[in-house]
């Protein structure tokens, strides 16, 4: 197999997208903010319109020929001027098949190098007992700034985060 092509997802890439991203939330639902039921409720139109939200809401995709078997996510949610340096690293998923052969470094590192263009720090969270993701994150220069307890509550259980950040600023 040729080796996997990460991109950014586009419009059209909405079906395969929807498809992961439900099987991630299935699969993981204490990795991730978002929860199942919700995102199963949303249409495929929410989520056509979620990528095309240009430079400071996107996210990149790895593929294996035509079948999308990975994401990292990239978003800015607060515009006002005070906050707009600020960005957050979401939705980081590499399908079950496919982990352990640099996927999930190699599609961080792709929003890391599209960050580094729009803000200055680049937040992200993960469960403390997340050891994958947060190797993954440390190794390429995240490091710890707080934690939060009872981050999630996840079918009554509480699953406390780690708040890590890369500052480009301090990078440079
Ligand atoms: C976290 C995740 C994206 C890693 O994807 P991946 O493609 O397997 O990762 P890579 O092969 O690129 O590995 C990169 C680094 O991650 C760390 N890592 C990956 N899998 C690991 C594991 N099972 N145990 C410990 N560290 C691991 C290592 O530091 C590894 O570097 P190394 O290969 O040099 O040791 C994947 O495990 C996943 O999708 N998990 C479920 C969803 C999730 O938890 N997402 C993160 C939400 S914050």
């Amino acid at each position: 197999m040729d080796a996997p092509i990460i991109r950014l997802l586009r419009p059209d890439d909405a079906g395969a997208y929807r498809t992961l991203r439900l099987q991630a939330l299935r699969d993981h639902p204490e990795a991730f903010g978002a929860s199942h039921e919700d995102e199963a409720a949303r249409s495929l139109d929410m989520t056509t319109r979620r990528l095309d939200g240009g430079p400071l809401n996107c996210v990149f995709g790895a593929f294996a020929g035509e079948n999308l078997i990975g994401t990292a996510g990239f978003i800015v949610p607060d515009r006002s001027p005070k906050s707009r340096h600020k960005g957050l690293l979401v939705g980081v998923h590499v399908a079950p098949a496919h982990r352990g052969h640099g996927l999930g470094r190699a599609l961080v590192k792709a929003v890391i190098d599209h960050a580094r263009a729009h803000v200055v720090l680049l937040q992200a969270a993960a469960g403390v007992a997340n050891a994958p993701a947060l190797r993954l994150y440390e190794s390429l220069g995240f490091r710890h700034y707080g934690r939060e307890d009872k981050a999630l509550r996840v079918d009554g259980v509480f699953i406390d985060e780690a708040l890590i950040v890369l500052d480009f600023a301090a990078d440079a």
